[in-house]
């Protein structure tokens, strides 16, 4: 069967994508090109992405953002055969302007056009990095938005949610640390930096939902958040200076001790040997290192995209839209909604 040509739309958050990616006729995907333009500038005084500001900011940055994606992959918009866009989960509005604007492709190309979970997508991406995936593998999700474990029995059609944060997810703790902190949003690459000089075991943060009678694949991480907000109102009230570095290797350590704990018990629970770790948290360099150890201790292959393919992108929607072309899976239909709550 010859190459397919798919282009992938992502526009969830604040991030507005469009990569290429090229289908072989043996099932493999290669990534031809993936562009990002972020809002992430225009949030940071607010500590946290703003909806109508993303929004605006996608229906800017769309068809530039596009153009580029054609012009890094040296391609014509006359060469995809089919587009992939982000349907949900996100928020509504930035949604939107992603799915008006692959159904606008979509038409004037006259190619079909698949609406994508955006979960989905982060498990894809790694098929661009590392190959085909086994059968049977776990995904870790980790992002200012998500932290999830799935259970991915085919990336095309099957991904169970086993578990995930019942509140903050991973990186808003990371987000909500640093501004007690005061250090600068988003706050997971200065915490990773300023934890390097610091000393993990400082400070005895709490490893939430961890207790034997707690939820085995969920995680907590508000009150891990409220944990270092205490101590360092605590200390500053009897008037010691607190250890920046110090705060922040504990909390990481709380944060990745207790992601790699669950990922490979959920690993072991339901018989797999791959875990897939994505998502922006996925760059910290305590969570990869600790993954690989614990991983290896437990015979589990470890895949970590590379950080760029990690966080939110149009490529990764265009790899999962590819694997939904190869199995045959029809089209959706032209009036397919944006769908912010949509399930994996
Ligand atoms: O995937 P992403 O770019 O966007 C979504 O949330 O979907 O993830 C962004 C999150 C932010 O919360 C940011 O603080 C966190 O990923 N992050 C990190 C690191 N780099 C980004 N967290 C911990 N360590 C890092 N090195
Ligand atoms: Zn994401």
């Amino acid at each position: 069967e010859r190459d397919r040509i798919v282009l992938g739309i992502e526009s969830s958050c604040d991030e507005t994508g469009a990569g290429l990616v090229r289908l072989r006729g043996d099932g493999t995907v290669q990534l031809l090109s993936d562009a990002v333009a972020s809002s992430v500038d225009q949030h940071a005084r607010f500590g946290g992405v703003v909806p109508e500001i993303a929004s605006r900011a996608h229906l800017e940055a769309m068809a530039p953002t596009v153009r580029r994606a054609f012009d890094e992959a040296g391609l014509a918009l006359s060469d995809v055969d089919a587009i992939a866009v982000t349907a949900g989960p996100g928020l509504a509005g930035a949604l939107m302007v992603g799915v008006a604007a692959a159904k606008a492709y979509a038409t004037a190309l006259g190619v079909p056009l698949f609406g994508v979970n955006h979960l989905g997508g982060h498990v894809a991406v790694d098929t661009l990095e590392h190959g085909p995936l086994p059968p049977r593998c776990l995904a870790m999700l980790v992002s200012g938005g998500h932290t999830q474990l799935l259970l991915v029995e085919d990336i095309a059609e099957k991904i169970t949610q086993i578990g995930s944060t019942i509140d903050d997810a991973a990186g808003e703790a990371y987000d909500k640390v640093a501004r007690v902190l005061d250090l600068p949003y988003p706050g997971g690459p200065p915490i990773d930096r300023m934890a390097k000089q610091g000393d993990p075991a400082a400070i005895a943060f709490p490893r939430g939902l961890t207790g034997p009678r707690d939820s085995r694949h969920d995680f907590s991480f508000s009150g891990l958040k409220t944990a270092v907000a205490r101590y360092v109102e605590q200390e500053q009230r009897a008037g010691r200076e607190i250890s920046v570095p110090d705060v922040c290797a504990s909390f990481q350590e709380a944060v990745t001790d207790v992601l790699t704990a669950k990922a490979v018990r959920a690993a072991r629970d339901h018989d797999v040997d791959t875990l897939v770790i994505s998502g922006g948290v996925a760059a910290n360099s305590r969570l990869s290192a600790l993954a690989a150890e614990r991983c290896a201790a437990a015979g589990i292959e470890l895949r970590v995209p590379r950080p760029r393919l990690c966080t939110d992108n149009g490529a990764m929607i265009a790899a999962l839209g590819a694997h939904v072309l190869a199995s045959g899976a029809k089209p959706s239909p032209m009036d397919i909604p944006a769908n912010p709550g949509l399930p994996v």
